[in-house]
Formats: structure tokens, sequence, C-alpha cells
């Protein structure tokens, strides 16, 4: 990389699905455009992917490699801005990193995540509404990823925000957490819905979107609604495609950068 005093550090959970790498670059591009004068940099926080790839001769920075990188580069500045939805566990995890290795710099901030406040939550509902227009007997299921966290509030805090915008036929359900498929399909029998969308609420449409989304085994959410008697169709791409989307994280990241624009950034 180029010697530079400021570093962006773009954090991602990573994938180890080739199609799916568009989606975070797609966010990661956002992200270097609002923020004219920083380095950007990646870094992927699951070490399992990070493996994977390595394995595949693609080997990609951890957050303490990246932050190694800038420090060495000559960064005295680093913004890590996560492209994670949640306060969840790898969003802990890579503050922890990041701020062990804080004292290499002279300024370091961690951004947050997608969904930080009720806010944050509106707008992207509102994103996803507008992406998918109601449709007389189509309902779109958003499968998020979900897990034992506290975080996992977001999901079902989700669902009533669609509902507050008058679209009750966006349905939220979670693999790991709940809501799960089980709600969805109750939700669903209530309706008059006889197609749904699968949509992946999700940044990347890894592993989760191609196998328990849209899978041909008999257990993804695509056979179970299809075995149901529905019409069943999906979306191929993660959120972080998504213009809409793309722009929530921008301006997360300018937010940032304009609290501590006193600060001589
Ligand atoms: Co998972």
């Amino acid at each position: 990389m180029q010697t530079t005093q400021k570093a962006l550090v773009c954090a991602s959970f990573g994938t180890t699905v080739p199609t799916a790498a568009a989606d975070i670059a797609g966010v990661e591009q956002a992200l270097a455009a609002a923020a004219p004068g920083w380095q950007l940099l990646r870094a992927y926080t699951s070490g399992m992917v990070r493996t994977a790839l390595a394995g595949r001769g693609q080997p990609e920075d951890s957050v303490p490699e990246a932050l190694a990188r800038a420090a060495a580069a000559g960064c005295r500045r680093v913004l890590v801005q996560p492209t994670h939805f949640l306060w969840g566990v790898e969003y802990d995890k890579l503050k922890a990193q990041a701020l062990a290795a804080a004292p290499g710099f002279d300024w370091l901030r961690v951004g947050r995540p997608l969904l930080d406040d009720t806010r944050d939550l509106r707008a992207l509902a509102g994103a996803i509404g507008a992406l998918y227009p109601a449709e007389p007997g189509r309902a779109v299921v958003l499968m998020g990823h979900g897990s034992a966290h506290r975080a996992n509030v977001v999901y079902p805090a989700l669902q009533g925000i669609f509902e507050l915008q008058s679209r009750p036929d966006i349905r939220v359900g979670t693999v790991e957490g709940w809501p799960g498929l089980a709600e969805v399909c109750a939700a669903l029998a209530r309706s008059r819905a006889s197609r749904v969308l699968l949509v992946p609420l999700m940044l990347v449409a890894g592993d989760h979107a191609q196998n328990d989304m849209a899978g041909p085994g008999p257990h993804s959410w695509r056979s179970v609604l299809a075995g149901q008697g529905y019409r069943v169709d999906w979306v191929r791409h993660g959120l972080g495609s998504e213009k809409a989307v793309q722009d929530l994280y921008a301006a997360h990241l300018r937010g940032v950068l304009q609290e501590d624009g006193a600060h001589g950034l």
C-alpha cells in the first residue's frame, strides 16, 4: 500500500463464496468514497474464512494484521469500520482487537454496526421495502443470521417496523436465532400469499443464502416453502450489493469523521 497517514480498515466477517465477495467489495468502495484521503485496507474477522481462503492462495488480513500493515506503512490515524449488522459476537471480537492495537496509533476509532439504533432499523426497513414493493399474493421473506446474543433482538424489532410501515407482507426470519422458519411459515399461512420471494438479510449471499435459504436440500427454506405449496423465488445477491444499503454504511462513516472533525482529522 501507499504510505499515507490515515487508514480506513473495512472489517467484514468474510466469505468463501467467490460470487459473494462482490457484496463486500460494494460496501468497501462506498466506504472508501465517503472517506477521501483515507487508505482502504480490508480485514476479514472470521478465522475459518481466512484459513479457507489462504488454502486457495487468496490470503486476507485479520483485523490485527490489517492494523499492523497500517502501522508499518506509517499510518498514525486509523478508523476501523465494521460491515457487521449488529453489536454481536463478531463485533465485540473485532472491537477488542482494534482497541488492543490503539496504543500504536495517535488516533483509532471503531465505527458502529449497520443496525445501531431505531433510526438505523427504520432506514434499512425503508430501503428493503423500496427494493421490494408490495405485490398482491406475494410475501417477501428475509433470512437473517440470528444468534443467542442479545443483539438478536434486532430481528423481531425489524419485523415490528415492517408492520408499522404497513408492510406485513415482509417477514423476518433467522437461521440461528428467533424468529425462525417456523414463525415465518405460521405468518405466511395467515396471509393470502401464494408466492414467496426469499431475500438474504445478510451482507453477502454466501454459504447461508446458497444452502440454508435457497439450496436444493430438503431442509432449505426454499424446499420447505415449496413443499407447503408456495411458488418460491430468491434473490442471488447480498444486501452489500444494494446501493441503498451502501449509502447507509457511508452515512455512518461520515458521522464518525464529522464527530472528530474538530480534532485535526
Ligand atoms: Co453462520
